[in-house]
């Protein structure tokens, strides 16, 4: 049976950072998206599509939305929620003061439960719909996420975090471990209703040489399963690099020398990068995913998405929230953050280019742009309403927008959770505000 909902719709048909801005986007005023069997089969403006609709079709109609296909984080540590505004430490001494000791948590797989159903709500909440997720060194903190997730229907991508060195021996497994374990678990996972497995090394100073040579093996016995990781987010971790691996001639040349390079590979930050690791990462097909609220936290510095995706070699870029790094669930925050890195970094970050990389751009980073992440026939049925209203004050400056950018821009630097009125998952209301 179909269902469709009503209001003022948004989607990208193309990358505003190397196409007009308004060749990018398509908005309808009063648009229509119908599903059916937790796919899209229409969008368009609601007087077309109104007169196609049988008698039994229900319309949900928010007059005064704006629906957007779901927000896609493409980088965040499920297990890290707890302790999100953890103070003082910058990233490595954060790793060892905060997170290795919170993560032991979950082995257990009761506590790892409970903590991955308040993650995936608070993400609906604040309409994110699909994520891509660090779990723990634990198979069964993985198990976890990935039946919370089946339980909402949700296109989830997650992955056991390997390490086999420089954390406590708690965490630690070893190359065979974490390549028997991650396969044992791709087997489990990968491509069961809408899961998806991604090989997931924590990062380059945490894997010996021969963990990184058993999971590019294991990425070449998977070749379409997705790859995961940390690039270059804080300088004291850059020169570890060098000190660990003084045969790679950059940090992204230790990923590319392990076969850890390709299309639906993406890594977290990329703040310190050469241009030569911008080309490697652009003649691969990687992903960057761009965490500017944890960039900030962790005075980690500011990405560069300008540079990234420069039209000569542009490299995929995502949106991500990287909590517990990142400070905020919000998509708009973290849109707003984005903003903010690029002013420090001496260029303005235009509203449909952040709004992109929180929808299509995340899609097209992880390799799915073909399921999610815009509003097109055939697409999974994903979907965010926002309120463009949602406090007395935001109404009152979105009443003075001249026009639809202006009212993007205020709404991610103005917006949060408040303005997420309803979350749709495959084609089903999973949110609701006020309900
Ligand atoms: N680098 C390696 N592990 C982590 C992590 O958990 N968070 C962040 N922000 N950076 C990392
Ligand atoms: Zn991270």
């Amino acid at each position: 049976m179909k269902t469709a909902i009503r209001g003022a719709t948004l989607t990208f048909v193309a990358d505003p950072f190397l196409h007009d801005a308004e060749q990018a986007m398509r908005y309808c005023q009063d648009g229509m998206v119908v599903m059916e069997d937790g796919l899209i089969v229409a969008h368009d403006q609601a007087d077309r599509l109104l007169p196609t609709l049988g008698p039994d079709t229900v319309v949900t109609h928010y007059p005064d939305a704006l629906i957007l296909p779901g927000f896609v984080d493409t980088h965040v540590h499920y297990a890290q929620i707890e302790m999100v505004a953890a103070f003082g430490e910058q990233l490595i001494d954060w790793l060892h003061r905060y997170t290795y000791t919170t993560e032991q948590r979950f082995s257990d797989p009761a506590y790892a439960s409970a903590v991955a159903e308040l993650f995936l709500d608070e993400q609906l909440r604040n309409g994110v719909t699909s994520a891509s997720v660090f779990c723990t060194v634990y198979p069964q903190s993985v198990d976890a996420l990935f039946e919370a997730a089946a339980r909402r229907n949700m296109r989830i991508l997650a992955g056991k975090v390997c390490m086999d060195r420089n954390a406590p021996p708690e965490l630690l497994d070893t190359p065979t471990r974490a390549y028997d374990q991650s396969q044992a678990l791709i087997e489990r996972w990968h491509g069961r209703g809408r899961a998806e497995y991604v090989i997931t090394p924590r990062f380059a100073p945490t894997s010996t040489p021969a963990q990184l040579e058993a999971l590019g093996a294991l990425a070449a016995a998977y070749p379409q399963v997705a790859i995961q990781s940390h690039l270059s987010e804080n300088r004291d971790e850059v020169a570890w690099i060098r000190e660990l691996f003084p045969d790679c001639a950059s940090y992204t040349d230790v990923y590319h020398r392990y076969g850890l390079l390709r299309p639906r590979a993406i890594y977290g930050h990329g703040i310190h990068l050469t241009e030569d690791e911008y080309a490697l990462l652009a003649e691969s097909g990687s992903a960057l995913a761009h965490c500017p609220t944890s960039n900030f936290f962790l005075g980690s510095g500011c990405f560069n998405v300008r540079l990234a995706k420069r039209a000569d070699r542009p490299v995929r870029v995502g949106l991500a929230s990287d909590l517990g790094a990142g400070t905020s669930f919000s998509m708009l925050r973290t849109m707003g953050a984005a903003y903010q890195a690029a002013q420090l970094s001496g260029y303005p970050l235009t509203a449909p280019q952040a709004w992109y990389l929180a929808t299509r751009g995340g899609a097209e980073a992880l390799g799915l742009a073909h399921r999610i992440g815009s509003l097109e026939v055939g697409m999974e049925a994903d979907l965010v309403v926002l309120n463009q209203h949602p406090t007395p004050f935001v109404a009152y400056r979105m009443s003075h927008a001249r026009d639809l950018q202006e009212a993007l821009f205020i709404l991610m630097t103005l917006g949060d959770d408040r303005a997420v009125s309803a979350t749709w998952v495959a084609g089903r209301p999973v949110w609701q505000a006020g309900v």
